[in-house]
């Protein structure tokens, strides 16, 4: 099967190719096709030969999309939505990666599950309700992923994006006190399972489906469970893992994602816990 995948050098997209040789991978970076040029963009892949697409490539900080809302906007919507049209010409497989920031405007808490309906207070997240909004209406083949925050460590070839576990291990590893909010509780997945589970994913019937473990712990208690995986004591943890109290504290974010309906097709993800504990040996930091 020929897979084209955007954001080619991006965390997601290379820890996939790397864990997927068997797929015929066609990888297009930011210098092959700028995203923020949706013309460019339609015209690529209505030259292009492939059976599906697994679009990655987006500009995925918030704050670039707040600070940046046109020139994002293209990046992140215009084009999505131009590789969708070709895809829907065709009847190509499109695979999309939406986000639980989607719910970050919900005043109840969750889990959500895939039939909640999105409310959303930032561009970024919005970005991604106008694609699925676009794919739900134009599209029969397509699989939209909405991820947790995602998390693991960066090795030859694949360069993480911004995680918990990172975010840590420079807190402890550097003896720099780092705030994590109190105000907050989310899925973070260890991205290796997207990776080892792309082929069935590619297979599975079209639809939504989250994609997070199970973590019921807020983030500042995340990143001590973090810490304290990693070895360290309860009186340094308390040194630099510190609690961010502002952050958030005019209403608490949950948007924590039911992953019920991905495990159902035979996609197993596990806990926060298990997670931490599977990235740190397979690095080697535990045995
Ligand atoms: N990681 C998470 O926790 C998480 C959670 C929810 C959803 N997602 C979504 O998952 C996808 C992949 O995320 P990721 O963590 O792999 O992020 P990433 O490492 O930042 O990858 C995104 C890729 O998009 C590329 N890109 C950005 N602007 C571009 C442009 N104008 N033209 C061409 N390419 C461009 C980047 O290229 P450069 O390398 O050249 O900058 C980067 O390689 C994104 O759609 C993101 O929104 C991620």
């Amino acid at each position: 099967m020929r897979v084209i995948i955007t954001g080619g050098n991006g965390y997601i997209a290379s820890l996939t190719k790397k864990l997927n040789p068997q797929i015929e991978w066609v990888s297009i970076d930011r210098n092959e096709l700028d995203l923020s040029n949706p013309e460019a963009v339609k015209e690529y892949f209505e030259n292009a030969e492939f059976d599906a697409v697994f679009h990655t490539g987006a500009m995925a900080q918030t704050a670039d999309c707040e600070n940046y809302p046109e020139l994002t906007h293209r990046i992140n919507v215009e084009s999505t939505i131009e590789i969708a049209k070709v895809c829907a010409k065709r009847n190509a497989r499109l695979v999309f990666i939406s986000t639980e920031q989607v719910f970050n405007g919900k005043t109840e808490a969750g889990p959500f599950t895939e039939e909640s309906e999105p409310v959303c207070v930032t561009a970024y997240g919005n970005h991604k309700i106008e694609c699925e909004k676009y794919i739900y209406a134009n599209m029969n083949n397509y699989i939209v992923l909405r991820f947790s925050w995602m998390m693991g460590l960066s090795y030859p070839g694949v360069r993480t994006s911004p995680n918990i576990i990172d975010n840590v291990m420079k807190a402890m590893f550097y003896q720099k006190p780092t705030k994590f909010t109190v105000n907050e509780i989310r899925g973070m997945t260890y991205a290796k399972h997207l990776a080892e589970n792309f082929a069935k994913i590619l297979e599975l019937p079209a639809g939504t489906y989250h994609f997070s473990n199970v973590n019921k712990n807020n983030t500042y208690e995340s990143a001590k469970i973090v810490a304290r995986k990693l070895g360290y004591s309860e009186e340094l943890i308390d040194k630099y893992i510190l609690p961010n109290t502002e952050r958030y504290a005019d209403r608490f974010r949950d948007y924590r994602l039911d992953n019920s309906k991905i495990e159902s097709c035979g996609i197993s993800l596990g806990t926060f816990e298990e997670d931490v504990e599977e990235c740190l040996r397979d690095f080697g930091y535990i045995r």
